[in-house]
C-alpha cells in the first residue's frame, strides 16, 4: 500500500480525483479509517470538543494534542495524518509556530500540521514551509475564533467574499499544500477551488471542492446531540452503542451473561 504524500494531493487535483479526509483521534479508530480508504487523516483540534467534552477548541493544548497523535500514527500505514495546531501554539509568532509544529513532527509522527488563518498567517505558513514542515491552511470560519464573532456563523458572504478570496491566494502563495474551506457559500467555494492550483477540502463548503473532511463522531452518529446542516450521517452508531450497552447492563443484571458460553 503506497504511503498518501503531499505530492499525491496534487496529482490527485490535477486529475480530477476527489480527496477523502476524516478526522481520527485514537488507535483503534485510526486503523478502520485509515483501511477504509480515506486519504488524509485529520487528528483535529475538535477532539477538545468530541474526546475531552470542552465546549469549544480553545482549550485544546500541544500536550493532549501530541497524546492523541501519537496514538493515531501508530494505526496509519497508508493516510497522510494531519496534526492540527491548537489555539496559541502558532499565534504568538514565527518561532513558536516553528518550535510547537516541528515537536508535532518529531513526537508523532505525523506528515504535516494545519493552521486556522489567511492573510493574517502567511508569513508564518511560509516560515514553516521554509523549515521543512509541510502546512495545510484552514479559511472560512475558524473555530479557534468563535470568541471574536460569537459563534459558528457562515463566513464569506457579501463584502468579505473578496476577504476570502485573498485569504486563499495568501496560503497557496505562502506554500501550504492544501486548504481547508469551512463554512463558505458553495459558489465561493467553487471560485477559489477553479483560482488555486494547491486542494481545496471543503467542510460545509458545497460539492465543487477537490476534497471533503467531517468529524469522525459526527459522520458516525457517535455524537448525536445535535446536527449541523453540513454533516451528513452516514451510520446512527450513537444509537447503536447505547443499545449495546443497555442491553449488556439488563444482561449483567438479571445474570444472563456471563453465560457457559463465555466462561471457563
Ligand atoms: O478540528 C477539526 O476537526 C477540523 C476540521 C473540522 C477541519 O479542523
Ligand atoms: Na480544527
Amino acid at each position: 500500500m503506497k504511503k498518501v504524500t503531499t505530492k499525491t494531493l496534487r496529482e490527485m487535483k490535477i486529475n480530477g480525483e476527489k480527496i477523502a479526509m476524516l478526522t481520527a483521534y485514537d488507535y483503534t479508530s485510526a486503523l478502520i479509517v485509515d483501511n477504509a480508504g480515506v486519504d488524509v487523516i485529520l487528528v483535529g483540534d475538535s477532539l477538545g470538543m468530541v474526546m475531552l467534552g470542552y465546549d469549544s477548541t480553545v482549550p485544546v493544548t500541544m500536550e493532549e494534542m501530541v497524546h492523541h497523535t501519537k496514538a493515531v500514527v501508530r494505526g496509519v500505514e497508508r493516510a497522510l495524518v494531519v496534526f492540527d495546531m491548537p489555539f496559541l501554539s502558532y499565534q504568538t509568532g514565527v518561532r513558536d509556530a516553528i518550535l510547537n509544529a516541528g515537536r508535532a513532527l518529531k513526537e508523532t509522527g505525523c506528515d504535516a500540521v494545519k493552521i486556522e488563518g489567511g492573510i493574517e498567517q502567511k508569513s508564518t505558513i511560509k516560515a514553516l514551509v521554509d523549515a521543512g514542515i509541510p502546512v495545510c491552511g484552514h479559511i472560512g470560519l475558524q473555530p479557534q475564533s468563535v470568541n471574536v464573532y460569537g459563534g459558528y456563523v457562515l463566513r464569506g458572504k457579501g463584502e468579505e467574499r473578496e476577504k476570502l478570496i485573498a485569504d486563499a491566494k495568501a496560503v497557496e502563495e505562502a506554500g501550504a499544500f492544501a486548504v481547508v474551506l469551512e463554512k463558505i457559500p458553495s459558489d465561493l467555494a467553487k471560485e477559489i477551488t477553479e483560482t488555486l492550483s494547491i486542494p481545496t477540502i471543503g467542510i460545509g463548503a458545497g460539492p465543487f471542492c477537490d476534497g471533503q473532511v467531517l468529524v469522525f463522531h459526527d459522520m458516525l452518529g457517535i455524537f448525536d446531540k445535535f446536527k449541523p446542516k453540513f454533516v451528513k450521517r452516514y451510520a446512527e452508531l450513537g444509537k447503536e452503542m447505547r443499545r449495546a450497552i443497555s442491553d449488556y447492563v439488563e444482561e449483567v443484571k438479571t445474570g444472563k451473561f456471563p453465560d457457559r458460553e463465555h466462561s471457563y
